[in-house]
């Protein structure tokens, strides 16, 4: 079931989202070489709670942290650790959610680590490229068809291909609502959007081949070919008319 959200509703949601932000802006800030992925868990979870927000992370379906941290040929779901320390050429995708005032905010992104190869970089561009152009198909009388074919397209002509196994989705009092919202399809096909939809758009784009296998620790997906993978996710708001709102993203404007 589908439950769309009321202005007071999505006021809400753009108050989490601008914690979230402040967040990502925290850990991004604090990506370098030497750095383990367990010191930005904590840092993330201290900066959460501080703003009076709860990591919806942590303990969902068991996961032990408050962000995920997901390194070269990891796509999602990795668990931070001291003993993964980030290192010069790595790339970190770090996704992360809070609740606040029951309600949700779901965002990641990709950054390299020091200096990173052209083709890393190329990556984390066109994906985060591959978000932009999904998003501006989520306006009311598109089909979610529309924003998945706009992030395939995109990823296929740079010679990069979107993770099947996993999608965006709704998002609101729970973390996860429907609909699904994938990062492949075809236009005109699927659900209609409409106003007060609010959805976590995330493309998930790797080097070469989607496959991925999961991790002994039941959590941690990797390409299986070792390929990188970048992720980039922002909750977004239909609205009734023109572009959606990035409620993740305070202050951003689409160019005419
Ligand atoms: N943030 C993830 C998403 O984009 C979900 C987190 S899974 C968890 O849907 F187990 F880490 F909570
Ligand atoms: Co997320
Ligand atoms: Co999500």
């Amino acid at each position: 079931m589908i439950s769309l959200k009321n202005p007071i509703q999505i006021g809400k949601m753009r108050d989490a989202g601008k914690i979230l932000y402040e967040v990502e802006q925290t850990l991004r800030e604090a990506i370098r070489p030497g750095v383990s992925t367990a010191e930005l868990d904590v840092m993330a979870e201290k900066l959460i709670r501080r703003n009076h927000a709860i990591p919806s992370s942590l303990h969902y379906e068991g996961y032990p942290c408050s962000i995920c941290a997901s390194i070269n040929d990891e796509v999602v779901h990795g668990i931070p650790s001291e003993r993964r320390i980030l290192k010069e050429g790595d790339i970190v995708s770090i996704d992360c959610t809070l609740l606040l005032d029951g309600w949700q905010s779901d965002s990641a992104f990709t950054a390299g680590v020091g200096t990173i190869s052209p083709e890393a970089e190329k990556l984390i561009r066109v994906t985060e490229e591959c978000f932009f152009l999904g998003v501006r198909q989520c306006v009311v009388g598109n089909r979610l068809g529309d924003v998945g074919h706009a992030i395939q397209q995109h990823a296929q002509q740079n010679g990069f291909s979107p993770i099947r196994e996993f999608t965006g989705h709704g998002i609101g009092r729970e973390m996860h609502e429907d609909p699904a919202v994938y990062n492949f399809g075809e236009p005109g096909r699927g659900i209609r959007l409409r106003r007060g939809m609010t959805l976590a758009v995330e493309p998930m784009i790797c080097q070469r081949d989607w496959h991925l296998t999961i991790d002994d620790d039941g959590w941690c997906a990797r390409t299986v070919d070792h390929g990188l993978c970048a992720h980039y996710e922002h909750t977004v708001a239909v609205n009734e008319d023109g572009l959606p709102e990035i409620l993740t993203l305070p202050g951003h404007t689409w160019e005419a």
